[in-house]
């Protein structure tokens, strides 16, 4: 087990080079399944996520060879099981796309449930109504999610609630079914855009990805594809946050301006002074961050994803900001870890009111989920003193080269392993 131990304090400085998109790869990976020859994928993000997903498709019989860090050629073409075991989907939230693209292949799928971050039931309702509606039967046996079909058949499937996920699985599940499929009410993350060019540069026929409506016209076959992954939306908003929370002046390049905007509409009211480039930002910060209120929503509304970490910086804020989670029932578990450390945070349901004090304590806190890590990094670096986190397996989940990263700005940050209740420092 290992820890980051921090000492925090200084503004950040210099140039940070964003990974390829956690969510898109843990999409597309499962989506080169449904091709007939081999996939190269590049500006895959090196994180535990990825590597837990290459290995259940080595296990289904894919052939999977890496070229470089970044860069897997896989080849789909013996794969001939379809059970994604409990072992295999263990830590993974993106299990399920194993449940599309396995339909979608071979008209088959058994699937160990999700596991990953835990912020409140995840059910997969939606992906089930889908599913039924393209013909599978689905049924739960033995704790894993089973489907099955003779041939899977286009159909019109309206999301009840909008759906990363359900979307994603749906287009997986319907690219290759006879006819047409047309979702509403769908999810418009960039992700969901990026799974749809990957599926399309495969040949696929998929239209109006982006925005609530996505139609999909079925394929006979698809062929492998070399593609690259966009750039993490959600990475680039961390280390944004950072560089305002620690009044500090970063340039964010390899990311897309355009997936940044509710982010950066947001950091610009709390004072940070943000330029846009065509491919990178530059945020800079020189006084106490001011209060805003914040709601999040699906895209293009304010990303959940980045709700801890801009909560972080209105810790310290000049007044009393509100925060909304529109998303997830249960996403404030860090603000426990926040007060922690001297903030005023008060939830109430999915809303929490929170009063700026001048500055945190460092303290030892935890990181009890993904983003709520990357959130108590951020306040790590703020604060000045030495903060200690502990349960960092889940920020390797979705950070690349994390440690490494802040050092680049100028962080004093070390991933520190934890032995028998001791400590042993080693060097990033
Ligand atoms: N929901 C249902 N039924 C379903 C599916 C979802 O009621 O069948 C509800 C959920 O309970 C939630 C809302 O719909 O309240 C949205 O969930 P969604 O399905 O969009 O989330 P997801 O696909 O499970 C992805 C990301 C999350 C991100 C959400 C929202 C991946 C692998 N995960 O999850 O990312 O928070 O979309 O944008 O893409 C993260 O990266 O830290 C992370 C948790």
């Amino acid at each position: 087990m290992e820890k980051f131990v921090i000492n925090g304090g200084k503004p950040l400085k210099g140039e940070v080079r964003i990974s390829g998109a956690k969510n898109a790869a843990v999409a597309i990976l499962p989506a080169v399944l449904l091709a007939d020859s081999p996939c190269i994928v590049d500006n895959l993000p090196n994180i535990s996520d990825v590597a837990t997903i290459l290995k259940a498709m080595q296990a289904l019989g894919a052939n999977v060879r890496l070229i470089n860090k970044t860069c897997v050629e896989i080849d789909p073409s013996h794969v001939n099981s379809f059970v994604v075991s409990k072992q295999m989907a263990e830590g993974m939230r993106a299990s399920s796309y194993f449940l599309g693209a396995l339909l979608g292949k071979m008209n088959r799928a058994r699937v160990a449930p999700p596991g990953g971050c835990n912020f409140g039931v995840r059910p997969i309702d939606q992906h089930i109504k889908g599913f039924e509606a393209l013909g599978a039967k689905m049924t739960i046996e033995n704790g894993m999610v089973d489907g099955r079909a003779m041939a899977l058949k286009g159909a019109s499937i309206y999301l009840d609630v909008v759906s990363v996920g359900a979307t994603i699985n749906i287009m997986l599940a319907a690219v290759k079914a006879k006819g047409l499929t047309v979702i509403e009410n769908a999810a418009r993350e960039p992700h969901i855009v990026d799974l749809a060019n990957f599926l399309n540069s495969m040949g696929a026929n998929i239209m109006g990805a982006g925005t609530g409506v996505i139609k999909i016209r079925g394929v006979d076959k698809l062929e492998g594809t070399n593609y690259s992954i966009i750039p993490d939306q959600i990475e680039a908003g961390t280390y944004m946050a950072a560089a305002v929370a620690t009044m500090g002046d970063v340039l964010v390049s390899n990311v897309t301006p355009k997936h940044l905007e509710s982010i950066i509409a947001k950091l610009r009211e709390t004072g940070a002074e943000i330029i846009e480039f065509d491919e990178a930002v530059r945020v800079t910060m020189r006084t106490r961050p001011k209060k805003c209120n914040v709601k999040t929503m699906p895209h293009p509304g304010f990303p959940t994803d980045m709700q801890p970490q801009i909560a972080t910086i209105l810790t310290i804020a000049e007044g009393t900001s509100i925060v909304t989670e529109g998303v997830w029932d249960n996403r404030f578990r860090y603000v426990e870890q926040l007060t922690i450390m001297g903030a005023d945070i008060q939830v109430d349901g999915k809303m929490a009111v929170i009063t700026g004090v001048k500055q945190l304590n460092p303290a030892p806190v935890q990181a009890v989920d993904l983003r709520a890590g990357a959130a108590m990094i951020i306040a790590g670096l703020m604060t000045e003193g030495t903060t200690e986190i502990e349960n960092i397996v889940y920020i390797d989940r979705g950070y690349e080269n994390v440690v490494e990263k802040f050092t680049a700005l100028g962080a004093d940050i070390k991933r520190v392993p934890i032995i028998d209740g001791a400590v042993e420092l080693k060097q990033a």
